[in-house]
């Protein structure tokens, strides 16, 4: 069997490397010799380039895709986004989820990968139904984690649950890099034998060892893989799709001319960033403490950044003993965003104060009210008491109580969102996306007086 190869350069790849700083321009040189490679799918969109479009680059995010899709003839295009929060921090009412897949498969993508922060996935449901709807390919992503209650079976009885949900594939994400490579054998093996869906592999090179890992989940029968071309690989990225190409070359339907040709465009464009300090070579090194610690590279520098804020950069090792404690007090929910941010400030909280849970976030709070989902493991109820009190825990799904709202944002910016692809923008991103409409509409009157003076002539 022909190992399919998602090719993730252009989303995962400067996300991970470059604070995803990729310009459309930029990606339309390189996307054509990609686009003949042979990938199975390109990931393109989702994650953060929808925000980094509007927030750094001035570009919309509808338009990029829009371009990508016209400049790939064959292959598809794949996203991701996080199921009820889709590119934000927060939960959104169903009709916003149920537009923005109907609207981002109408403007170009043909696979969603969507997963959930605490692998609760009622947090699923809408967009699942979603892309079905609208004839999206869907596919539902575990996100992978270690603790007592993250074992094999429990990852199983996910994934059948997932396949239930009508996934077209389900993919083992390793947001972390810290599954290693025989615990990746056992998975992918447990789950081949469970569930009958194409099983796809995301990791990260963060802690060295990806490379072993992507060759033991591959001789364990997995069906697709992720991987970013070799200038955009290595590091917080994934590994590079050369080498693994390389590796299963009798079953890597890849074509090396031209991933030569695009690595030689992506490498003259990798280099500009180093140049201008955004790609940070230190992002290249393994971080091989990941594997002990648990704790994600970009979680790392966040806990820095903030203690540095606070002069208080000599309680560092004292903070990171404290997030395993504060994650299994929280039921240990998977270190990813939102997660992540909201378990290392209540680690600095509790160090900082010199009193644990003395001072709490508003998240926390409204995490342990059941606002985010249900937490994976058990929270034992006198902490969760003596944090909320006697507020009510909603045991239901938490968008049930969220009222539409894309109606109401139409209206409301009824001057400036001259579609509904912008209303989505409004309604995910509403500062940026309103500077952006803003500006933008001033730009397309400008256009077009220069159209008319050439008109004149
Ligand atoms: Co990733």
């Amino acid at each position: 069997m022909a190992i399919k190869f998602v090719e993730t350069a252009l989303r995962d790849g400067h996300q991970s490397l470059m604070a995803t700083r990729l310009t459309t321009k930029e990606i339309l040189t390189v996307l054509p010799d990609l686009d003949k490679a042979g990938y199975y799918a390109l990931e393109v969109w989702g994650g953060a380039t929808f925000d980094a479009s509007l927030r750094y680059l001035n570009e919309d995010p509808w338009e990029r895709l829009r371009k990508i899709k016209a400049n790939t003839k064959k292959t598809k295009l794949q996203m991701l986004f996080r199921g009820q929060n889709i590119l934000g921090y927060k939960h959104y009412p169903d009709d916003i989820v149920e537009k923005f897949v109907e609207k981002s498969l109408e403007n170009g993508i043909d696979i969603i990968r969507i997963f959930d922060a605490l692998n609760d996935l009622r947090n699923l449901e809408t967009s699942a139904k979603a892309i079905k709807k609208y004839g999206g390919h869907l596919q539902i992503a575990l996100s992978y984690t270690t603790s007592p209650v993250h074992s094999i079976d429990y990852y199983v009885d996910l994934a059948k649950k997932a396949e239930n949900m009508g996934a077209d594939s389900l993919c083992i994400k390793d947001m972390s890099g810290i599954l290693l490579p025989d615990v990746a054998y056992n998975l992918v093996k447990a789950l081949k034998e469970n569930i009958k869906i194409p099983i796809n592999f995301h990791t990260h090179a963060t802690s060295g060892l990806a490379p072993i890992t992507y060759k033991k989940a591959i001789d364990a029968g997995v069906d697709i893989v992720d991987t970013a071309l070799s200038p955009l690989s290595g590091g917080t990225s994934q590994v590079a799709t050369e080498a693994i190409a390389t590796l299963f070359e009798n079953s890597a339907n890849l074509d090396f001319k031209y991933l030569e040709k695009a690595k030689e465009i992506l490498t003259k464009i990798k280099d500009k960033y180093i140049d201008n300090g955004i790609l940070n070579p230190k992002a290249l090194t393994p971080n091989p403490r990941i594997l002990h610690s648990q704790i994600p590279g970009g979680m790392i520098s966040n806990l820095l950044s903030q203690l540095k804020e606070q002069n208080s950069l000599d309680k560092y090792d004292e903070v990171l003993e404290e997030v395993p404690k504060v994650r299994k007090d929280l039921g240990y929910p998977p270190l990813v965003t939102p997660i992540s941010q909201m378990v290392g400030t209540q680690a600095i909280m509790n160090i900082l104060s010199k009193e644990r849970y003395k001072l709490v976030p508003d998240e926390i709070k409204a995490y342990l009210k059941g606002h985010y989902g249900k937490a994976p493991g058990e929270i034992d109820p006198e902490f969760r008491k003596s944090i909320i009190g006697d507020a009510k825990v909603l045991e239901s799904r938490p968008a049930d109580n969220l009222k539409p709202q894309f109606e109401n944002i139409k209206k409301r910016f009824s001057d400036i969102a001259k579609t509904d692809e912008d209303v989505l923008s409004l309604a995910l991103f509403e500062p940026i996306a309103k500077k952006f409409l803003e500006n933008r509409n001033d730009d397309e009157i400008i256009e077009f007086s220069l159209h008319t003076e050439g008109d004149n002539k």
